[in-house]
């Protein structure tokens, strides 16, 4: 049965060129059997008629706050849905909701809300990149909003950027994770490293990758949304970590491990997304090393293997690795999983650069003898989701 189905959506549509998108949407969830109410910002009126959300949801459109105040809109409508969709989600709107502006209808309800909020931006890239739209985005999500990030590509100005609204099927891929979300890990323990580490050969230079640490704060956020109590160890990254998790910052390898290995002990599950450098400097210096005409020999030397040492010590918990590869990925990912003596490995393909700090990721999760199960290509928050159904249903049950 569709995830959709007898479920209650409040669709707020404000107004940016992509309102016209929201239609097609509204569409896609009604036929996925959701009851569908849509909230229209002034300025969404412009792009599209309200006949046009009527005729699609077969019910009343709300644009103000004074249509019908005997039943109080605002609140009802965020009483009566499971999920809060904003599609598009403008720079203006995501303003005000950081800043609790609520002089419409649809902001009055979405402060009002206490049920989960997806936003879907979308604008153009200047307004999208710009410090307050960022900075607005970053209070939200801390706020335990969600983001369902927008696109590259062609946008309205006729020029190519990010900005565009998120395509139909990411939108319904974070609505149905949203919607099936239960709070299946209450009451346990998880930790979670993630992020790259560098390793430093003096004050100013270190070895390091790209990793941004996306997989394992999304793993971090959707976990703490499931009820767990969430340590992340996080290496160094832009990215702010999510609200409600126990954030342990780290730089080196070796500070990865002293942070994990006793936290270990005492958690559920584990699960090591990091990104963790094999090899650092054998010297660092604590002065900055002066360039001279000469090249520069730096020998490097191995850094203890977190999940390893972990593996070895390994108690009752749940111990997922993650494996980047760039060739024969199963074989390679399984060898991994023996020698770690993990209960399951996510396999991931970085070969061409992808997977590091792309907004997309496909993953295979392998476990047991043979086993294995396929994720798909998603977001990181929706695999991060898909990842731990996975564990609970897959991996323990089994
Ligand atoms: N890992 C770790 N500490 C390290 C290296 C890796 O905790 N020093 C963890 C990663 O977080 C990941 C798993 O081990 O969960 C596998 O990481 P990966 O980089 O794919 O493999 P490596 O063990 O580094 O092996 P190789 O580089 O040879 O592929």
């Amino acid at each position: 049965m569709s995830a959709f189905a007898g479920k209650r959506i409040l669709l707020c549509v404000s107004g940016g060129i992509a309102a016209y998108k929201a239609a097609a949407l509204t569409s896609a969830l009604v036929q996925r059997g959701a009851i569908v109410d849509v909230a229209m910002t002034e300025a969404a009126e412009e792009f599209v008629g309200p006949l046009t959300f009527a005729a699609l949801t077969g019910r009343q459109v709300y644009s103000s706050l004074w249509d019908a105040p005997e039943s109080i809109p605002h609140i009802r409508l965020v009483r009566e849905a499971q999920v809060a969709l904003v599609a598009p989600a403008t720079a203006d709107i995501i303003a005000k909701l950081a800043q609790g502006i609520a002089g419409d209808l649809v902001t009055s309800a979405l402060l009002a809300a206490r049920i989960p909020v997806l936003l879907a931006p979308a604008m153009n890239d200047a307004m999208y990149n710009d410090p307050a739209t960022q900075s607005n985005l970053r209070t939200l999500r801390e706020r335990g909003y969600e983001i369902v990030e927008p696109e590259s590509g062609f946008l309205a100005e006729r020029e190519t950027g990010i900005g565009r609204l998120a395509s139909e099927d990411a939108i319904l891929q974070a609505l149905e994770t949203i919607l099936t979300r239960t709070q299946s890990l209450k009451g346990k323990r998880v930790l979670i490293t993630g992020g790259p580490t560098r390793e430093a050969f003096d004050p100013v230079r270190f070895v390091s990758n790209p990793s941004t640490g996306a997989t394992g704060i999304a793993l971090a956020r959707e976990a703490v949304l499931r009820g767990a109590d969430v340590t992340l160890i996080l290496g160094p990254t832009h990215l702010p970590p999510p609200a409600g998790v126990e954030v342990v910052a780290v730089v080196s390898a070796q500070d990865m491990y002293d942070a994990a290995l006793g936290r270990a002990q005492e958690a559920d599950l584990i699960i090591a997304t990091a990104a963790v450098a094999d090899w650092r400097p054998e010297k660092t210096s604590a002065q900055k090393t002066k360039k001279g005409e000469d090249d520069l020999d730096v020998r490097m030397v191995r850094t203890p293997d977190v999940l390893a040492a972990i593996g070895e010590r390994k108690n009752s918990a749940v111990l997922v690795g993650f494996a980047a590869e760039t060739e024969n990925h199963e074989t390679n990912a399984r060898a991994k999983m023996a020698r770690k003596h993990l209960d399951a490995i996510a396999v991931n393909d970085v070969s061409g650069g992808r997977a590091f700090g792309a907004q997309t990721n496909a993953l295979t999760v392998l476990w047991g003898a043979g086993e294995r199960r396929d994720l798909g290509v998603a977001s990181k928050e929706v695999l991060a989701a898909r990842l731990l159904d996975c564990i609970k249903n897959d991996v323990i049950s089994d």
